[in-house]
């Protein structure tokens, strides 16, 4: 018999069929009564699958039994409760270092489209008003502005070295300085944006975090200043981001996450300065197909009696 496994949220279709040729797979991600769903398969449930924004709750947890590995397919693990799962023994592991260049690489591209207001021409040339002779009001110049990180891990540490391509000069806000790294810290974040011309939010999410760029950090951004998220919608204020952007306190804001995702605000989607992306930076096949691996051999690993690949807990 195989073992079984709860898949909360969906995988590339080549992952989910390795998944389904070595597990019993139960769909939660498709149930219409989750909560049911769970309780009906609840008793021999060995694994969670899940995503970094998705996790587990920990009354999912506590319903299953038997659950011996919590697999996450991302590096996030904010919306798991590793204290939780650690009392009864549950590892959770994630995917490390594989994900990096391509959210470092949905940074940039947020921050290149928000700066040069790419979305605004291509809206004016598909609704005819290039061929109108309207004009496209001038976007700002990229190379050679400052730009504050929000988190220098993996994903920040490889942002700014995409940043420095385009000569642009690079601060970075974290809990501590590190002396690993050629950047200017700046013990303040508030001081960061300050100093910024765009800050993009590349820390992790959970308790630590939330609500960390409040509506005095974008102020201090500025009307001229560009935000960009590409880590989770909870360390940004979101009603203090939409009232700066509808104002013009802020410039404008290139946005991957949100914080009650998939719900944007309905604000959001009718401004101009705003570029919004559903939740994608890590979602190339490359990236996905190497992040599913992992998940396949930490699953093997776990149910096979030895130790997972890449534990946090
Ligand atoms: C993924 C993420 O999109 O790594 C994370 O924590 O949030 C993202 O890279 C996600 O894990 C897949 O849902």
């Amino acid at each position: 018999m195989k073992p079984e496994i709860l898949l909360i949220e969906a995988m590339m279709p080549e992952i989910e069929a390795k998944l389904e040729s070595e597990y019993q797979v139960h769909r939660y991600d498709a149930a219409q009564d989750q909560a049911a769903f769970a309780a009906s398969v609840a008793p021999n449930i060995r694994a969670i699958v899940t995503g970094g924004g998705r996790g587990a709750s920990n009354a999912l947890i506590d319903a299953l039994p038997e659950l011996e590995i919590i697999a996450i397919n991302g590096v996030g693990t904010d919306a798991v409760d590793l204290e939780h799962a650690r009392s009864p023994s549950v590892p959770v592991t994630t995917t490390p270092g594989l994900l990096t260049d391509d959210v470092a690489d949905m940074g940039v591209t947020l921050l290149l489209t928000a700066f040069r207001q790419v979305c605004t021409g291509y809206r004016f040339v598909r609704e005819g008003r290039w061929a109108h002779n309207e004009h496209l009001p001038l976007a700002r110049k990229i190379t050679g502005k400052r730009l504050g990180i929000l988190g220098m891990g993996r994903i920040g540490r490889a942002i700014a070295k995409r940043a420095t391509s385009f000569e642009m000069s690079v601060a970075y806000h974290d809990i501590r300085a590190f002396d690993d790294i050629p950047y200017r810290y700046v013990p303040e974040l508030m001081e960061l944006a300050r100093q910024s011309d765009a800050l993009i939010v590349a820390a992790s999410g959970g308790p630590q975090s939330r609500g960390l760029v409040n509506a005095d950090v974008l102020e201090a951004l500025g009307p001229d200043g560009i935000l960009v998220n590409v880590a989770r919608g909870s360390i940004v204020d979101e009603p203090a981001l939409v009232a700066a952007l509808i104002s013009g306190g802020l410039g404008a804001a290139g946005l991957d996450v949100f914080m009650d995702e998939p719900k944007v605000p309905h604000e959001l989607l009718k401004l101009d300065n705003v570029v919004l992306q559903p939740h994608c930076a890590s979602a190339t096949l490359e990236t996905r197909r190497a992040m599913g691996e992992l998940v396949l051999a930490n699953l093997a690993a776990q149910l096979a009696g030895k130790d997972p690949l890449t534990a946090v807990v």
